[in-house]
């Protein structure tokens, strides 16, 4: 069959092996709506006449900071960094580079950081360290999901979406060896060395 311009695209269950890998759903597609527009806005409340700027860290947070994006009723920027923490193993490295800076000057502007998922907390203080040192006049993370009991040391994250069991996660932005980003929702990684291909 040869799909005409305009057509829906074929649901992606559809294509070869599109899912294998994937587990139970840990975060429903409609529990990530909610919680996002509430999430959107009580950030637009927070930060009532100011234009803040938020920090999406590539690749996972890319589907949560543009619906986020949306949910907030404030003239928001956005601007991304990409930082590298894992390879493609499924367990942290503690080891955090750069892959790509900011092009904001942070100098005084209210800065939100949007991150997919804090697991050790390792590749956050980095970068909480790193933004700080830009003097921006504030800076607040907001963590779709945050894996119980891991962090090894205290984070101060102003907004969660999700608290989850330390499992490997994979959807709505969330990669296991690039793989399985485009899953409406947040689902456990059936068997983490499936993603060595
Ligand atoms: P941390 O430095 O250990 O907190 O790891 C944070 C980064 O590792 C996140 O921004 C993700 O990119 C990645 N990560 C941690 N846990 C998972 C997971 O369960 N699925 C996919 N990526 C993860
Ligand atoms: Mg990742």
């Amino acid at each position: 069959m040869t799909a005409a311009p305009g057509d829906a695209p074929p649901p992606v269950e559809t294509f070869p092996n599109a899912r294998s890998g994937v587990g139970p759903v840990v975060v429903s597609a409609e529990e990530l709506r909610e919680r996002v527009l509430a999430l959107g806005a009580v950030i637009t409340a927070d930060y009532e006449g100011r234009a803040p700027l938020l920090v999406g860290v590539l690749k996972g947070a890319y589907m949560f900071m543009s619906d986020l994006a949306r949910a907030i009723r404030l003239p928001v920027e956005v601007d991304f960094m990409a930082v590298s923490s894992y390879g493609s193993a499924t367990r942290t490295s503690g080891i955090v580079r750069i892959v790509k800076d900011l092009d904001a000057d942070l100098t005084g502007r209210h800065v939100l950081v949007v991150e997919d998922i804090v697991d050790s907390g390792l590749t956050l203080s980095y970068l909480q360290r790193y933004l700080m040192a830009r003097g921006p006049a504030s800076l607040a993370v907001c963590a779709l999901l945050v894996k119980e009991g891991q962090q090894r040391a205290p984070l101060d994250l102003r907004y969660v979406g999700f608290r989850i069991p330390a499992e490997f996660v994979v959807g709505y932005g969330l990669d296991a060896d690039e793989r399985l980003r485009n899953l409406d929702a947040i689902h456990v990684l059936a068997d983490p060395s499936s993603s060595a291909s």
